[in-house]
C-alpha cells in the first residue's frame, strides 16, 4: 500500500536498477542541502484556526493567464527516459489530466513536439550550452509548439558532484562496468523497455528528427554549459520568446533584484533539489527575503524538498504563488507509468486540500505568514512573522 511520498520512493528503489534510483534520488556531495530542504520544511509547523468555515475549499491559483488546479506543477528533470522510456509524455499527460502545469527539461528524451499537450499547460526548460544556436533552435521550436513558458535553469553553470552517481561508475561518458551490467541483469523489466527504444537520446538539441546519443548528448549539458552567460543575456532570450519568462535556481534576495531589473515575468526559488552547490541553503529557508524584495510585483515559485501537501501550504504561506514537485512524482513515474505519476498528484493535492481544512483556511488566498510558527524558535514572534532561517 502506498499512502505517501516515501512509499512511492521505496517502491522506486524495487523497481529501478540501483544506478537509476541513485541518480533520480541522490543529492550533490554530502547530501547537506538536500536534508537541509527536508529539515527547514520540518522547524515550521500551521497554527491551526477553528470554527471557520471550510465547506468548499478553493486551492486554484493563477499563473500568466492560466488556471491550475492545485497550487503545484512537476518540475523539469532530464534523463525522464531512464526512468521510463516514455517518462516526458507520461507525466505531461498526468500533468494535463490533474489540471497542473509539466515543466520539460532541455535534458528530455523526447521530442518537445512530442510532448506538448493540447490541452496542457505546459512550460519548457531551457539550458543554455556554448553553442547558443542550440538555445536558439529549441526556444523557437518550443514557442511554436505552444509552450506556454520558458524557464531559464541559472544554477547549473557547471554540474554538481553527485557522488552517488560517481560510486556507481554513472558517469559520462556511459560505459557500464561490471557492477552495473549485474545490476541491469537484475531488473530485466526495465532493461527489456529500453532496449525496445534503444536506450534514451538527447532529441531536442538538434533541430531535426536525428538522435543524439545519450553519452553525447549529456557530455555536451555537463561540459559545454555556457558559463559566460549573465543578466544582460536575458536581453538575447527576450528577443527569441515574447511569452512568460522565469528564472529558475535564485536563492539570494539581490538576485531577485536583478531579476526584477531585467525585466523577468516570475522567479522559482530553488536549489535543485540540493544537487547543486550542497552548501547552499534550503529553498524555503531563502524564500521569505526574496519575498520581502520582490513585493508582488512578479509571481514567486519553489521547488527543492516538496514531499507532502503540507509542505506546499508552507510555501505559500511564505509568500510562494505555487511550488513544483522533482523526485516525487518521478518515483511515482518509476513505479507506476503514466498512473503511478497521477497518483502522486492526486496524493499531494489530496494532503494538501486536508491541510487547508484543518488549519481552517478557505482559499490558498488566505496563506499567510500568520498561520506558521517555527518549531524551536526561543521568541517565536506574536504576530507570526518568521521565517525557517531567521527565527
Ligand atoms: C532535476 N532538476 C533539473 N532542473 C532543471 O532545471 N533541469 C533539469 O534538467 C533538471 N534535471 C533534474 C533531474 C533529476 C533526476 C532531479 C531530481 C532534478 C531539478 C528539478 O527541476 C527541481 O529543482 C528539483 O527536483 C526539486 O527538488 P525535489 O522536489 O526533487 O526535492
Amino acid at each position: 500500500m502506498k499512502l505517501n511520498i516515501a512509499d512511492y520512493r521505496r517502491a522506486a528503489k524495487g523497481r529501478l536498477p540501483r544506478f537509476v534510483f541513485d541518480y533520480i534520488d541522490g543529492a550533490a556531495e554530502d547530501g547537506s542541502c538536500a536534508q537541509r530542504n527536508r529539515s527547514d520544511f520540518e522547524r515550521l509547523s500551521i497554527v491551526p484556526r477553528m470554527l471557520c468555515d471550510v465547506t468548499t475549499l478553493d486551492h486554484s491559483v493563477e499563473l500568466f493567464g492560466d488556471r491550475w488546479r492545485y497550487p503545484f506543477g512537476i518540475a523539469p528533470t532530464g534523463f525522464n527516459g531512464f526512468v521510463h522510456p516514455c517518462g516526458d509524455v507520461m507525466l505531461a499527460h498526468a500533468a494535463a489530466a490533474s489540471g497542473i502545469p509539466f515543466v520539460l527539461s532541455s535534458a528530455s528524451n523526447m521530442r518537445l513536439e512530442a510532448v506538448r499537450q493540447p490541452d496542457g499547460l505546459d512550460w519548457f526548460q531551457l539550458y543554455v550550452l556554448r553553442d547558443r544556436s542550440i538555445a536558439e533552435q529549441m526556444v523557437r521550436r518550443a514557442k511554436a509548439a505552444g509552450y506556454r513558458a520558458l524557464v531559464l535553469t541559472a544554477d547549473v553553470p557547471v554540474s554538481g558532484l553527485r557522488e552517488r552517481d560517481v560510486r556507481n561508475g554513472f558517469r559520462l561518458p556511459f560505459r557500464p562496468g561490471p557492477a552495473m551490467l549485474l545490476d541491469l541483469c537484475r531488473h530485466p523489466l526495465w532493461l527489456a523497455r529500453q532496449v525496445a527504444v534503444g536506450g534514451p537520446g538527447f532529441v531536442n538539441l538538434v533541430e531535426h528528427e536525428r538522435r543524439v546519443p545519450a553519452a553525447a548528448g549529456a557530455a555536451a549539458l555537463t561540459r559545454d554549459m555556457d558559463r559566460g552567460l549573465t543578466w544582460e543575456g536575458l536581453a538575447w532570450l527576450r528577443r527569441l520568446w515574447d511569452g512568460p519568462l522565469l528564472v529558475k535556481g535564485l536563492l539570494h534576495p539581490d538576485d531577485a533584484r536583478l531579476a526584477l531589473k531585467h525585466g523577468v515575468d516570475g522567479i522559482i526559488v530553488s536549489n535543485h533539489g540540493g544537487r547543486q552547490l550542497d552548501v547552499a541553503p534550503s529553498s524555503i529557508a531563502a524564500l521569505p527575503a526574496i519575498v520581502d524584495v520582490v513585493a508582488d510585483r512578479i509571481p514567486i515559485l519553489l521547488d527543492s524538498g516538496i514531499r507532502r501537501g503540507s509542505d506546499i501550504a508552507k510555501a505559500l504561506a511564505l509568500g510562494a504563488r505555487a511550488v513544483l514537485v522533482g523526485r516525487a512524482t518521478l518515483y511515482g513515474l518509476a513505479g507506476g507509468g503514466e498512473a503511478g505519476a497521477r497518483s502522486v498528484i492526486e496524493l499531494l493535492a489530496g494532503e494538501f486540500a486536508r491541510v487547508l481544512t484543518l488549519a481552517g483556511v478557505a482559499s490558498v488566498r488566505q496563506l499567510d505568514r500568520s498561520v506558521l510558527r517555527v518549531e524551536g524558535a526561543r521568541h517565536p514572534d506574536a504576530h507570526g512573522r518568521c521565517g525557517p532561517a531567521g527565527g
